[in-house]
């Protein structure tokens, strides 16, 4: 078995109608490394469907730094954007912060006009969050544990890559009609929470799957990722793992 759930690279053979040799393509997910042989080779064999056309000017390097993480990330910007969610109304919490869907998802909420709040468990790294967006950083203890189902409504938003009490907490402290993406589950796969925030508050919970998304929103995750050149802060660091 070959590991690796993504990949970049140039087309070499294809009997799909979509591309060609020599064709600049990107994959995320479809079970790839889990599956199916995955990208961590010179060469993979996969099907056509599940390749995208990577837009220029992205480069197959840059590609694969922006990786299944910062597709997540984008994927969970889109979702709240979908949702409705927009900067007037008001702050978004990213948890996670430091992390590969954190950090790129603060990233893109500050070029998108958003005020970020950043929680995090590494408030060492303060003035890194700052340099990627990050307006206000709280410390991820104050989530982590278990809390009241209703709590004083704070953000708007949230993109949530932890889980477990985080997310509960997280969604008992969404402003009405607000929404929560949920994507990861740094902290835990339980969900530790009341219905209280959805059913008092109409706060919505929006689960981010990655590996299944419709090509559609693939195109439409990296076409957008090509508006948003990495920030120099993130791009210095190494690359967190997934
Ligand atoms: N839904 C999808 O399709 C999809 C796609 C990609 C990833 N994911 C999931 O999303 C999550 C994040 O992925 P990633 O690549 O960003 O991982 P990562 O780089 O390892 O970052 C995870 C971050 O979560 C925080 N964290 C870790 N343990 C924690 C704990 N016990 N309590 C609270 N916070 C904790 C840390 O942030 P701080 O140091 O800032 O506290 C850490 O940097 C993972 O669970 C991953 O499996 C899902």
């Amino acid at each position: 078995m070959v590991p690796g759930i993504d990949f970049s690279g140039l087309v070499q053979s294809s009997n799909h109608r979509d591309f060609k040799p020599g064709d600049r393509v990107v994959l995320n997910g479809w079970g790839v490394g889990e599956q199916h042989w995955g990208g961590l080779g010179q060469k993979a064999k996969v099907r056509g469907d599940w390749l995208v056309h990577l837009p220029a000017p992205i480069t197959s390097r840059q590609a694969m730094m922006i990786g299944t993480a910062g597709y997540t990330a984008m994927l969970s910007v889109m979702a709240l954007e979908r949702y409705g969610i927009t900067p007037g109304n008001g702050d978004v919490l990213v948890t996670g912060a430091n992390g590969g869907v954190g950090s790129i998802a603060i990233m893109l909420l500050k070029k998108l006009g958003y005020r970020v709040i950043a929680a995090t468990g590494r408030l060492n790294e303060t003035s890194h969050l700052e340099k990627l967006g990050a307006a206000e950083i709280i410390d991820r203890a104050l989530l982590s544990q278990p809390g009241k189902p209703l709590q004083r409504e704070r953000w708007a938003a949230a993109i949530d890559s932890v889980g477990s009490y985080t997310l509960a907490n997280v969604c008992a402290a969404t402003k009405a009609d607000g929404a929560v993406a949920a994507c990861g589950m740094a902290q835990g796969l339980d969900f530790p929470a009341s219905v209280a925030s959805f059913i008092l508050r109409g706060v919505a919970l929006l689960g981010i799957n990655s590996v299944t998304r419709p090509k559609s929103q693939r195109i439409e995750a990296w076409a957008a990722s090509r508006r948003f050149s990495l920030n120099r802060s993130w791009r210095s660091r190494p690359r967190p793992s997934i």
